[in-house]
């Protein structure tokens, strides 16, 4: 993450994305955003389609590339597409990518790896630099590519001018501090999840709830969990759960619940109580105090802000699934 940040910064620390070519006047023509990907990489761009929203005012849609490709979207030249791909070389994302090129959008890339194809067929491309992913599992791709996609929003509001300077100014604060606290967050939490990684091993079934962005990291969590652990996991908005999904929460199912935006969190709180009146055991990722509550287990990840929040709130999710899977 330092890598991806420092990739981004010029000599006075300012954001600088000039490779782009990104001039205000094309972006008041764009009425669009789409982030095309698949897997992990899809659900950075869940992670990042609320923060591009609210800060550039554009009306951003994520989809599945391997969808997008059939579905005849309506892309034109006012739309901006981005694919986010970790190795560059996913075949649905790079059909996705040839396909807006076709109606007249400008694309643009995010890789983990330079000369891959899906950074030759787009126009533009910025790179993750997180290093080679080993495993098939996405990891530490996941958190470099939702640092560089608000990196990104960010750079589109200064030249829109389309949000508060403050909130800008606050925001990149956010970012620079996330490599520290990633630290802090993986030091602090390791015990607790292998200690929680003992106790759940043997599950069929794991549940994610989360609301807003914390949806994405459910969404994530759950994904890495059947990836690296063969475990069945679902992911719901917390909301949600009461229609009709809460019917398969029974004494001892394993529940984890995110809650990193402070708007939210009681009402997150009161949709994992009905699932502790279920018998349900819990697994809560916060930075809210809630040292007092009747949860199973609580980690605490640093404050942060909720547009940041999912790449701290992942770590403790891929740690899991990583000691679940030794544990097994
Ligand atoms: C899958 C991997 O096969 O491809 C996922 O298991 C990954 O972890 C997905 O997110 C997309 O890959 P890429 O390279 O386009 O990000």
């Amino acid at each position: 993450i330092r890598n991806t940040i420092n990739s981004r910064l010029n000599e006075n620390g300012e954001y600088d994305f000039k490779d782009l070519n990104l001039s205000k006047e094309y972006l008041k023509s764009i009425n669009k955003i789409y982030i095309v990907a698949c897997g992990t990489a899809m659900h950075a761009g869940l992670a990042v389609k609320n923060t591009l929203e609210k800060l550039c005012k554009i009306v951003t849609q994520v989809e599945v590339a391997s969808e997008f490709r059939y579905r005849d979207p309506l892309v034109d030249s006012n739309s901006l597409c981005i694919f986010v791909s970790q190795s560059g070389e996913t075949a649905d994302t790079l059909a996705a990518l040839n396909l807006c090129k076709l109606h007249g959008a400008k694309t643009l890339a995010i890789t983990n790896v330079i000369g891959s194809s899906i950074t030759r067929a787009a126009d533009y491309s910025i790179f993750t630099h997180a290093g080679p992913e080993i495993a098939v599992a996405s990891t530490k791709a996941y958190t470099c590519q939702v640092t560089l996609l608000t990196m990104l929003a960010i750079h589109l509001a200064e030249i829109l001018e389309s949000c508060d300077s403050q909130l800008i100014e606050t925001l990149k604060l956010n970012v620079l501090s996330l490599p520290n606290k990633l630290q802090e967050c993986f030091n602090k939490n390791l015990d607790l999840v292998q200690d929680f990684s003992s106790k759940v091993y043997e599950e069929s079934d794991v549940f994610f709830l989360g609301r807003g962005v914390d949806y994405t990291t459910a969404l994530e969590g759950s994904l890495k969990l059947k990836e690296i652990s063969y475990i069945h996991s679902e992911a719901y908005p917390a909301g949600e759960l009461k229609h009709g999904p809460i019917a398969l929460i029974e004494d001892g199912t394993t529940v984890i619940s995110i809650m990193t935006d402070k708007n939210l969190t009681p009402k997150s709180i009161s949709n994992t109580q009905e699932v502790i009146t279920r018998g349900a055991k819990t697994l809560i990722i916060t930075n809210d105090d809630l040292s007092n509550s009747n949860f199973d287990t609580v980690i605490n990840i640093p404050e942060i802000h909720p547009y940041v929040s999912p790449i701290l709130a992942i770590v403790p999710l891929q740690l899991l699934s990583y000691y679940i899977s030794k544990n097994k």
